[in-house]
């Protein structure tokens, strides 16, 4: 056990970081206003939480290069989720639990109690015979720096439980207990786990949560449960779980039995870019998520981490959704309402006819949100192309099939790096309108659609100037009742 050396390898990380920043934030990929890490690796979005009048976001990370290795906890706050200030790293590798070398401090959340804030990750370190996890805890009186708890780990993998299969603990409170849900694999499929405690250091397994019977592969990362309405809410990233990324359950939940029964099963984000989403609690009651906008190479589609590497950096997060129910208890996920102090110089028109092939100029450029409505009553069109980001022979393809109800999202003429078709289930029975929600930046397009039921996270490498984005009718004409767009502000570096 040794304070002294995650203080001096926390030293260590931030000297690196200082010596990078100027070079790495000079890197033509960097985002206008997705969440990043000022250099380096990052995955997982970590502790979300609202603490003492501020939104702490920490996150996987490694310092040392624009890939994955050993795991440190970096951290950041912010007053609205969008203007972020960085603060010295909050969790080094340095135990023999979480050993540097060898594997870190693995996904985890935060709350507070008694106080402080505690944080619950996965302590991940090699035995010899492949990856051992466990869930430790750390805690901190400023919220800045933080303490391992001297009796780590306070949860190990029970029998039956693969020790590589075994993390990333998501902690709440109900009443005056402490409950925990990890992922797990028994059997080969997949499991959320449920164990609860009244101190935070002492931990009793409860119940399965639920189980995969194949259909959502064999191990769920990163498992989170929370009420939203009157019903409860499970989510998960699957390994092994085909082309799902971030699947959520709806049920309801029995705190005495500790049994959650389902009744919907839905996705998140259909895109490649959307794993690992954490959700928190705003002051205000609202749930929101924020995913980290990658994905692993397990996914069965071709997949990379792009191109930023060469810029000393790689990854970022979703803009932050709040989670809503719809009445017939599946979810929504609508961008939250900070994103609009982003928004100058708006654009906007209203009634616009295209006819059949004919296709309308939106708002150029590639940092931009755009939104429109679609009247499909009076539009004939069985078709609605998006054609974006286009510049020299590029071209991203969002396509709304009506009569096949399916949309796609095309990124093998994004940019000469990304490949591959996304692509989900479109259900428009009985609407009037297709409202289509679009958050452009420098690397990536969120296209959110149908009451933010069918949205696609895709990352795509074209950052030419002279980008022009347009919206085509293919098979009839198209009538859009309104068109608003704006340019964004830029709060990243
Ligand atoms: C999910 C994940 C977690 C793990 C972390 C390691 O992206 O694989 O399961 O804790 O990343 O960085």
């Amino acid at each position: 056990m040794s304070k002294e050396l995650m203080i001096e390898r926390i030293e260590k990380a931030q000297k690196e970081i200082e010596a990078k920043r100027e070079t790495v934030q000079q890197g033509k990929f960097r985002q206008d206003y997705h969440f990043m890490a000022e250099t380096g690796w990052i995955n997982d979005p970590n502790g979300l939480i609202y603490f003492k009048g501020k939104y702490h976001f920490f996150y996987q990370y490694n310092p040392y290069s624009g890939f994955w290795d050993c795991m440190h906890w970096g951290h950041a706050v912010s007053e609205d989720m969008i203007h972020w200030e960085y603060l010295p790293l909050a969790l080094a590798p340095s135990e023999v639990y979480d050993d540097h070398l060898k594997g870190g401090c693995f996904s985890g959340s935060a709350i507070e109690h008694d106080g402080k804030l505690f944080l619950i990750y996965t302590g991940t370190c090699n035995n010899g015979n492949g990856f051992e996890q466990a869930q430790c805890i750390a805690y901190s009186e400023d919220g800045i720096h933080f303490e391992k708890y001297e009796g780590n780990p306070v949860i190990t993998a029970p029998e039956g439980v693969p020790t590589d299969l075994f993390r990333d603990p998501k902690i709440w409170k109900h009443d005056d207990t402490y409950y925990v849900v990890c992922g797990a694999s028994k059997n080969g499929f997949a499991q959320a786990r449920l164990y609860k405690s009244t101190d935070m250091f002492h931990w009793e397994f409860v119940n399965v949560l639920a189980e995969s019977r194949g259909e959502w592969g064999y191990m769920w990362e990163c498992p989170d449960f929370y009420p939203v309405g009157d019903k409860y809410v499970l989510m998960f990233s699957p390994m092994g779980g085909k082309e799902r990324t971030s699947v959520y359950l709806v049920g309801d939940f029995d705190y005495d039995t500790g049994k959650f029964f389902y009744t919907i099963s839905g996705e998140i984000d259909w895109g490649f870019d959307y794993y690992a989403p954490q959700s928190f609690l705003a002051p205000d009651g609202r749930r929101i998520l924020v995913g980290w906008a990658n994905a692993w190479d397990w996914m069965p589609f071709w997949k990379d981490w792009g191109p930023t590497y060469q810029e000393g950096w790689c990854g970022f997060f979703n803009i932050p959704r709040e989670a809503v129910l719809a009445e017939d208890n599946t979810l929504k996920f609508i961008p939250v309402k900070e994103l609009q102090d982003l928004r100058k110089n708006k654009q906007e028109e209203a009634d616009i006819l295209i006819k059949e092939d004919e296709k309308k100029e939106l708002r150029s450029g590639c940092v931009y949100e755009t939104e429109m409505r679609i009247n499909l009553k009076k539009s004939t069109a069985d078709k609605i192309r998006l054609n974006l980001r286009m510049s020299q022979g590029k071209k991203t393809e969002i396509l709304f099939d009506l009569k096949r109800a399916e949309a796609y999202f095309d990124r093998n003429n994004s940019d000469g790096w990304s490949k591959g078709v996304a692509r989900c289930p479109l259900n428009l029975m009985g609407k009037e309108h297709l409202d289509i929600h679009i958050y452009s930046d420098k690397i990536s397009l969120e296209i959110f659609s149908n009451d933010y039921q069918n949205n696609f996270s895709c990352n795509i490498y074209n950052v030419d100037d002279d980008q022009k984005n347009e919206v085509k009718a293919i098979g009839g004409d198209l009538v859009i009742e309104s068109i608003r767009s704006w340019e964004l502000e830029k709060t990243m570096k």
